[in-house]
C-alpha cells in the first residue's frame, strides 16, 4: 500500500477509535454494540496502543474493575449511559448485580458469560510500544497493577473451566466462543430443547442491511435459554458442569488462552513474578498445546470442539480448526499440515474468494452461508490472529501476504465487522473499533508491505 494510502488509512482508523471512546473505555461499535465486550477489549488495546499507551493501558484496567471474585472477565460491561432498548439482551436480562455470589457491586451490570483472552496480548502491546516513547516507567507499573488480574483469569479458564485439566477450556454458550453462529456449535446446540421462555423482541437486527447477516430467532431462542439456565444456578460453575446443556472444550478459546499464556510469561518476567507463577503458566501453555493435539482430525487436517455431553468431536470445516497454529510451538510436521489446510481449496486457495483471506467456515461446509455472522464472512480480527501466529511460527513470507491483501481489504475504509468472502462487501456493523485497531497495528508493522 503506498505510503499517502496508508496514512490516510491509519487516520481514518484512528477516527473510529476516538470516535467509539467512551472515556476511559471503548464500545464495540456505535449502534449494534453499544457496550464493552470482553475480546474486543483486547484488540482494541493493541489499537490504542499506537495512538496513546495511557489510554490503552486504561481500556484494559476498565474491564478488569468487573472481574469477578472468581477471576472471570465477563463477556460484556454494560454502559450504564446507554439508551435502556439500545441492545438486547441488556443489563437487565442478565441481573448479574448483586445477585451472584462472585459479581462484582454495580453498576455498571456485566454479563455472566466470559469470552477468549485476548487481554494479556493487549497488555503487552502496551509495554512494547511504551519502551519506544520512553513511556516504560508508567508502562511497568501498568503491568504490575494488571499482572495479578491477568494470572486470576487465566487460572480461573485453567481451573474452573478445565476441571479436567485437559489443557482445553470449557463454554457454556457459543456467545463465550465469541463465534456465535458457526457451525463449530450446530452439533452440541442440537442437545438445548428450549423450555419456556419469555417472548423477546432482538434489537441487533436494527444495525445491519439484512437479517441474514445475523443468527436465527430459533438460534436467539436458544442462546436466551442457556442464558436462564445459567442464571438459575446462580452462575455456579460446579452445579453448570452437572447440569448444563451445553458443554463444550473450545479448542480457538483454549489456543487463544496458550497464546495469552506466553505473552503473560513475558509480562511476568517485567514485573518481576515469583518463580512459581513461571512454572504454573509454562504448565498452562505446554498442557493446552497437548490438549490441541489430541483434538487434531486427521481427515479435515484440523483441529476440532468436543462436545462434553456427548461425548463426542464437533467435526467442522472452520478457521477455529487453526487453533494449533494460534497457540503456537506445534511439531513441524503438524505446521504443515495445518498449513497445507489453510491454503487448500477449503480456504485461501478457495477459487471462489474475491481475495485470499480465510472465510470464518470453508466454502466447502455443508453449512457455508456467505453473508451469515460466522458462518462464511472474512473476520478481519481471526485474519489478524492467524497473520501473528504465522510471523510467530517464522513464516514471513505467508504473513506478509496475508497483511497486504487484508489492508487492501481494509483500505475501503468502513471498518466492518465481517465481510462477504467472495465479493469483500462489508456486512454487519460499520465502524467497528476492533477492526479499526488491527488495521492500526497491521499498518505500523514494519516489514515493507504498508
Ligand atoms: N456477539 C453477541 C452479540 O452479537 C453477544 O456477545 O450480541
Amino acid at each position: 500500500m503506498r505510503k499517502a494510502r496508508a496514512t490516510y488509512l491509519a487516520s481514518m482508523a484512528e477516527r473510529v477509535l476516538r470516535r467509539n471512546d467512551m472515556g476511559g473505555w471503548t464500545r464495540a461499535a456505535p449502534n449494534l454494540y453499544p457496550h464493552q465486550w470482553s475480546w474486543d477489549t483486547g484488540f482494541i488495546a493493541i489499537g490504542l496502543a499506537h495512538l496513546d499507551t495511557p489510554r490503552a493501558a486504561r481500556e484494559l484496567a476498565s474491564l478488569f474493575e468487573r472481574q469477578w471474585r472468581n477471576g472471570k472477565v465477563p463477556h460484556i460491561v454494560f454502559n450504564p449511559d446507554a439508551p435502556p432498548d439500545s441492545y438486547f439482551p441488556g443489563p437487565e436480562h442478565w441481573s448479574s448485580a448483586g445477585v451472584y455470589p462472585e459479581a462484582p457491586p454495580a453498576p455498571p451490570y456485566t454479563s455472566c458469560l466470559c469470552q477468549p483472552p485476548t487481554h494479556a496480548l493487549g497488555a503487552l502491546r502496551v509495554w512494547e510500544l511504551a519502551q519506544e516513547r520512553d513511556q516504560a516507567d508508567a508502562a511497568r507499573g501498568f503491568l504490575s497493577e494488571i499482572y495479578p488480574k491477568l494470572l486470576a483469569w487465566h487460572r480461573y479458564l485453567a481451573t474452573e473451566r478445565d476441571p479436567e485439566g485437559s489443557g482445553l477450556v470449557t463454554i457454556n454458550h457459543p456467545w463465550e466462543s465469541g463465534t456465535d453462529n458457526s457451525p463449530r456449535w450446530d452439533g452440541a446446540l442440537q442437545n438445548v430443547e428450549v423450555g419456556d421462555l419469555p417472548p423477546f423482541e432482538r434489537q441487533d437486527l436494527d444495525d445491519v442491511d439484512h437479517p441474514t447477516e445475523r443468527p436465527t430467532d430459533e438460534e436467539y431462542a436458544r442462546y436466551l435459554w442457556l442464558v436462564e439456565l445459567i442464571k438459575r444456578v446462580r452462575c455456579d460453575e460446579a452445579e453448570i458442569y452437572v447440569s448444563h446443556p451445553f458443554l463444550v472444550k473450545d479448542v480457538l478459546f483454549s489456543a487463544i488462552l496458550v497464546a495469552a499464556n506466553e505473552t503473560l510469561l513475558e509480562i511476568a518476567g517485567v514485573v518481576g513474578a515469583p518463580e512459581k507463577d513461571m512454572a504454573l503458566i509454562e504448565a498452562w501453555i505446554s498442557r493446552g498445546r497437548a490438549g490441541l493435539e489430541e483434538q487434531w482430525d486427521p481427515e479435515l487436517g484440523l483441529c476440532v470442539d468436543h462436545d462434553l455431553r456427548r461425548d463426542a468431536p464437533l467435526k467442522a470445516r472452520t478457521v477455529g480448526g487453526f487453533a494449533p497454529l494460534v497457540a503456537g510451538g506445534q511439531a513441524p510436521d503438524r505446521l504443515d499440515a495445518l498449513l497445507r489446510t489453510l491454503y487448500s481449496t477449503a480456504f485461501l486457495g478457495n477459487p471462489k474468494l474475491r481475495r485470499p483471506l480465510p472465510p470464518s467456515t470453508s466454502p466447502t461446509e455443508a453449512h457455508f452461508q456467505p453473508r451469515n455472522y460466522w458462518r462464511g464472512p472474512v473476520w478481519p480480527v481471526i485474519s489478524w490472529l492467524l497473520w501473528r501466529s504465522l510471523v510467530r511460527a517464522g513464516e514471513h513470507g505467508r504473513a506478509y501476504d496475508l497483511r497486504r491483501v487484508a489492508l487492501q481489504e481494509l483500505s475501503g475504509g468502513t471498518f466492518a465487522e465481517y465481510y462477504e468472502p467472495f465479493t469483500g462487501e462489508p456486512l454487519g456493523s460499520d465502524d467497528q473499533s476492533w477492526t479499526a485497531a488491527v488495521t492500526l497495528d497491521w499498518l505500523s508493522y514494519d516489514d515493507g508491505a504498508s
